[in-house]
């Protein structure tokens, strides 16, 4: 049976997108692509349509990811429609719980996903008002994240 996973973000135009793109690279590698159903959203609406911002676009594309996503906002209805909600920080977290009478046991945070001895924090940070480093470690944190989300799809099924 088909899997469903959504990323969500703020603005679903840099981190979210990202994690999409990452996660449908590894599944096709995997040979798995038909299996899982992989899309991003964001808790805010104000890039609605938008393509992702072309600085992480570019920063993905040289790590041989291709993020074709165009933002759209998360919707109460998500929360039935997808196996596993994965919020990048402590904030899209708490949002996406309001949408959930009382907490969503498939709502996970990214960093659920890492090795936390490995010195990664609770948050994926927000890349967009920083510099070119920025988005460079949230891919760093978004890959580091990627064999404990697929062994948890493979469990899924
Ligand atoms: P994202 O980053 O949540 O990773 O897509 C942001 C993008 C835009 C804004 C904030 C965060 N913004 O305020 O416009």
């Amino acid at each position: 049976m088909e899997r469903a996973v959504l990323f969500v973000c703020l603005g679903n135009i840099c981190r979210s997108p990202a994690a999409e793109a990452i996660l449908r690279e590894r599944l096709l590698a995997a040979g798995a692509a038909g299996k899982v159903r992989v899309e991003s959203a964001g808790t805010a609406g104000y890039h609605t349509g938008k393509e992702a911002d072309g600085r992480m676009r570019h920063a993905a594309q040289r790590r041989g990811y291709a993020i074709t996503s165009r933002a759209r906002q998360l919707e109460p209805r998500d929360l039935q429609v997808y196996d596993r909600i994965i919020a990048m920080d402590r904030s899209n977290y708490a949002d996406i719980q309001r949408y959930a009478e009382g907490s969503a046991a498939h709502v996970k945070m990214l960093s659920e996903y890492l090795d936390r001895g490995d010195g990664w924090p609770r948050d994926v940070p927000d890349p967009y008002y920083g510099d070119g480093e920025g988005f460079e470690y949230v891919l760093d944190m978004l890959e580091a994240a990627m064999p404990k989300i697929l062994a948890e799809l493979d469990q899924l099924d």
